[in-house]
């Protein structure tokens, strides 16, 4: 069964999102879309996302999924706009409890705020398999960049990886944020790259070196030949040390707070007030 992936790059935050489902059937994924968000206006755009709803709209198809790899903390979600716009759940691994607890603080939500993922319509356990139409997913928990990452392996050969691997001459994710794990990653890594060689990796981000133009597909043969961080023979203490040192040289990313916010409520807005303003929040010194 052949898989048709049309990929969509939002420039603004180097963000790969994804468009899945079988060729000749109608049912297909939305991955890890992006909604805009303009830090100095205070602005959402959904540019990015109505891209993502033409090309359903164009090729009639429908949406059953709207996967999320992990609560991204560089753009903010487009899923419950697109949820809105075009029906679908919304997905993401059950370790999203252990980041909303961990954020409930940080923020100081109070007890409006339920760390139970029932934002989402769906949260995934390791090992559970869904379907896309006639196209049969299962889910991996790849924490280490984050507590809840998880990849999407659609049949055999194509997997989403989310923040894990990045192009062979990018590496890795970070690890840094709060619930992050060098050493989970590095594990997390090895898993993926146990995949049969010519598995598609399709990733969440480029940052390419040197003038490259933005690539969003790689392959295990290749990670495991040519990636800087975790290509075989690279072990975890030399892992470790590397990602630890490179994270302590990396700043929080400029729509950290807001992405956040956003994002562990599956991409829902703040609620409005009584004269209809929306407010976010920015914790001082709290990370
Ligand atoms: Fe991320």
């Amino acid at each position: 069964m052949e898989v048709r992936i049309e990929p969509f790059f939002d420039p603004a935050t180097s963000t790969f999102s994804y468009v899945v489902n079988a060729k000749g059937y109608r049912e297909c994924a939305i991955v890890d879309s992006v909604l805009g968000f303009e830090l100095r206006a205070l602005r959402v755009s959904t540019e990015a996302a109505d891209k993502i709803a033409s090309y359903i709209r164009e090729h009639d198809l429908l949406v059953q999924w709207h996967l999320e790899t992990h609560v991204h903390a560089d753009h903010l979600s487009g899923a419950d706009y697109l949820k809105q716009e075009l029906g679908g759940q919304i997905g993401i691994g059950s370790g999203i409890v252990e980041v909303q607890r961990v954020f409930r603080e940080i923020f100081d939500f109070g007890s409006e705020f339920e760390p139970n993922g029932s934002d989402f319509d769906h949260l995934f356990e390791c090992g559970e398999k869904f379907n896309v139409g006639p196209l049969v997913v299962t889910v991996m928990h790849v924490p280490g960049h984050t507590p809840a990452d998880v990849a999407f392996l659609f049949g055999e050969s194509v997997a989403f990886v989310g923040d894990t691997i990045f192009m062979p001459d990018v590496g890795s994710a970070r690890c840094d944020f709060p619930g992050g794990s060098a050493e989970n990653l590095y594990k997390s890594t090895r898993r993926i790259l146990k995949l049969g060689e010519e598995t598609r990796l399709f990733l969440c981000h480029d940052y390419p070196p040197d003038g490259r133009e933005p690539i969003c597909m790689t392959n295990v043969r290749h990670q495991r030949h040519a990636n800087i961080h975790v290509r075989d023979g690279i072990n975890l203490a030399t892992f470790k040390d590397m990602r630890n040192r490179r994270d302590q040289s990396l700043s929080l990313p400029g729509l950290f707070f807001p992405s956040i916010q956003v994002n562990l409520r599956a991409g829902k807005l703040p609620v409005q007030n009584s004269r209809g303003r929306r407010f976010m929040q920015f914790p001082i010194d709290s990370i």
